[in-house]
């Protein structure tokens, strides 16, 4: 048996997409990949909660309480995820930019999903209700989600996966947000942690030789 791809969820939110990777693993949609950690950077995260229901270990790690500095903030964040022994770090509406010095440690290992059709409304600045905003504002007609692999330019590793949502008349940021999270984001995320999940399982498995449990 080729052993799971371990896989730790960092959020800062409410979790809805925390929530699909729960839901899809529990219908056996992501099987090559196990959820055995989530990881907040703020107390007040509803996501929280959803780890808790689920069973999944959680910790609260933010700048405030590591010592105050983005170093010491991700050096929490790599101790946990080396004691958790996590393969796979997927960023579920994590608000923190992560450094190069995080990133490099994890070539093709961290994936993000960002609401919006690369290289549309993303960088910094491009999070959450914004993008939305931002895509009203310049009137575009589709817009849609990406997972992407995380290096150190924000929102700007290859692209693994996108889908296309249209906007509406009428439209709000709210509504437009929903839309794009119903028929892109908790669709393309799971599908592309059980992509990414195989990937890194039959790795693992080659680098011992095949039998890596
Ligand atoms: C999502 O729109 C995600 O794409 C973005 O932040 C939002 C997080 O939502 N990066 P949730 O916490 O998963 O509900």
């Amino acid at each position: 048996m080729l052993s799971k791809t371990r896989i730790a969820v960092l959020v800062s939110g409410g979790g809805t997409n925390l929530q699909a990777l729960i839901d899809a693993q529990k219908r056996g949609d992501i099987k090559s990949g196990e959820i055995v950690l989530v990881i907040a950077n703020s107390s007040r995260a509803y996501a929280l909660e959803r780890a808790k229901n689920a069973g999944i270990p959680a910790a609260v790690i933010t700048k405030k309480n590591t010592g105050g500095t983005q170093e010491t903030f991700e050096a929490a964040m790599i101790k946990a995820l080396d004691e958790a022994g996590a393969d796979l770090i997927i960023l579920a509406g994590f608000l923190s930019i992560l450094t190069e010095n995080f990133t490099r440690r994890y070539p093709k290992r961290i994936i993000n999903i960002h609401p919006a059709l690369i290289p549309s409304f993303c960088g910094k600045g491009y999070y959450g209700l914004y993008v939305h905003e931002a895509a009203l504002k310049y009137g575009v007609k589709v817009t849609g989600a990406t997972v992407h692999y995380v290096n150190e330019v924000p929102d700007g590793g290859e692209i693994i996966a996108q889908k296309a949502v249209d906007v509406l008349p009428g439209d709000t940021p709210e509504t437009l947000q929903r839309r794009v999270m119903e028929q892109a984001e908790w669709i393309l995320l799971p599908r592309a942690a059980e992509t990414v999940s195989e990937r890194i399982m039959r790795e693992k498995a080659n680098l011992t030789g095949g039998k890596n449990d």
